[in-house]
């Protein structure tokens, strides 16, 4: 008899504390660990991804399948050894169930073996070489790929009459993909390289290179820098006198970032690249974005990097949602694999075999629209593949 109240009892006893643990669970905040460069040469990508996440959590609550989201930021001013031990502290530490961010990519690989050692998921929502998804099965990029925004470029360019062009290229991860992307494609398509430069990522000089370029009489110089340097190369672009000399500039649409692309001046104008986001982008979604993040960022326009990290949180949302809140790392992958949805660039699909996105490309021109410069597209590739392929 005794025995049995107690086992009643103790199942009573078990049953509430189940609930109880279900529901504190619940009521756990959910935290996620988020390192961009907020300061020096790249702040530019952390302000602007920041600025994204900031406004996804604004127009959709901070509450998502019953817990709460808190959103911890970390400056890695670009350097590799920061990023990898805020990833460590952050999981260790403030016990993070995501990491998100990484604004370049030495410093997505600099976080990824925590990722993996920690089964955390990584939301790489800027840093754009091709490799970066196989760094750890934890990683889903919401950013884009460089051979994604350059094979686009590469295969207009000989059809439009630009046979010779020049290449110059950051020298690291994502340049050298956007230079060998951009010479396969263009010489299968009948293209000529007539010289090709890689230029330091450090505080480069880019007048040396470019007058280099010039001097070999290109039809067009193509051109990969980081988001926030576009105006540096430009400035050369222009003083150097490409343009009078009848050069074109091309390249993927990073030169011609919208966070610095007004403050460029009359240079840029007829640059033609390709790439997943304009500010432009006529879709009742971007209007509605590019209005949002404008009256929450006065002075700022968003960029390409910024729908990375509205996405980036859409994705996290919506895998919370399949998952009744669970961010444990093989379920929150397996949930994100195929997912698909409207972004303000478009429609984007979490590809399953790679954890990159499949997303439209286009083709854009520099003009002048209500006296402001953008970028305006007037061609799109759809549902471009991570390697520049398409379905
Ligand atoms: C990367 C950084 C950028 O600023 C950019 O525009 C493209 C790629 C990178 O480091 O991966």
């Amino acid at each position: 008899m005794i025995a049995r109240i107690f086992v009643r009892v103790g199942v009573a006893a078990l049953a509430l504390g189940a609930c109880v643990a279900s529901e504190a669970l619940a009521q756990q905040p959910l935290k996620i660990g988020f390192i961009e460069p907020m300061t020096g040469q790249f702040a530019s990508t952390g302000k602007q991804v920041a600025a994204a996440v900031k406004l996804y959590l604004a127009e959709h609550g901070d509450v998502v399948a019953g817990r709460k989201i808190e959103v911890l930021v970390r400056d890695d001013a670009n350097a590799p050894e920061t990023t990898k031990r805020y990833a460590q502290e952050l999981v260790a530490n403030d016990h993070v169930e995501i990491l998100a961010g990484f604004g370049l990519t030495p410093l997505a690989f600099a976080a990824a073996p925590i990722a993996t050692a920690a089964k955390t998921p990584m939301i790489v929502m800027s840093a754009g070489t091709f490799v970066i998804p196989q760094k750890s099965p934890y990683i889903i990029r919401t950013a884009f790929a460089l051979p994604q925004n350059t094979a686009p470029i590469a295969m207009w360019a000989p059809k439009h009459g630009i046979k010779k062009v020049y290449t110059m290229v950051t020298d690291y991860g994502p340049g050298i993909d956007s230079e060998t992307t951009f010479k396969n494609v263009f010489k299968a398509n009948g293209g000529e390289i007539v010289g090709e430069v890689r230029v330091p990522q450090q505080n480069p000089d880019y007048a040396p290179f470019v007058q280099r370029a010039k001097d070999a009489k290109p039809d067009a110089l193509f051109v990969f820098c980081p988001s926030g340097e576009g105006a540096a190369v430009m400035k050369q672009f222009a003083e150097r006198g490409l343009a009078k000399a009848g050069i074109k500039l091309i390249g993927p649409g990073d030169v011609t970032d919208d966070d610095i692309l007004d403050s460029m001046g009359d240079p840029a104008i007829g640059t033609i690249t390709s790439q997943h986001y304009s500010a432009d982008h006529p879709s009742a979604e971007n209007k509605a974005y590019v209005a949002a993040f404008e009256k929450a960022n006065p002075g700022m326009r968003p960029n390409f990097m910024s729908v990375g990290g509205w996405d980036g949180m859409e994705l996290v949302y919506e895998v919370l949602k399949k998952t009744n809140g669970s961010a444990e790392g093989d379920k929150f992958i397996a949930a994100a694999k195929g997912m698909s949805w409207m972004s303000p660039r478009g429609k984007i699909t979490v590809d399953p075999k790679t954890r990159d996105i499949i997303q439209n490309v286009y083709i854009r021109e520099v003009k002048r629209v209500n006296g402001h410069l953008f970028n305006v597209e007037f061609d799109t590739i759809p549902a471009v593949r991570p390697d520049g392929t398409t379905e």
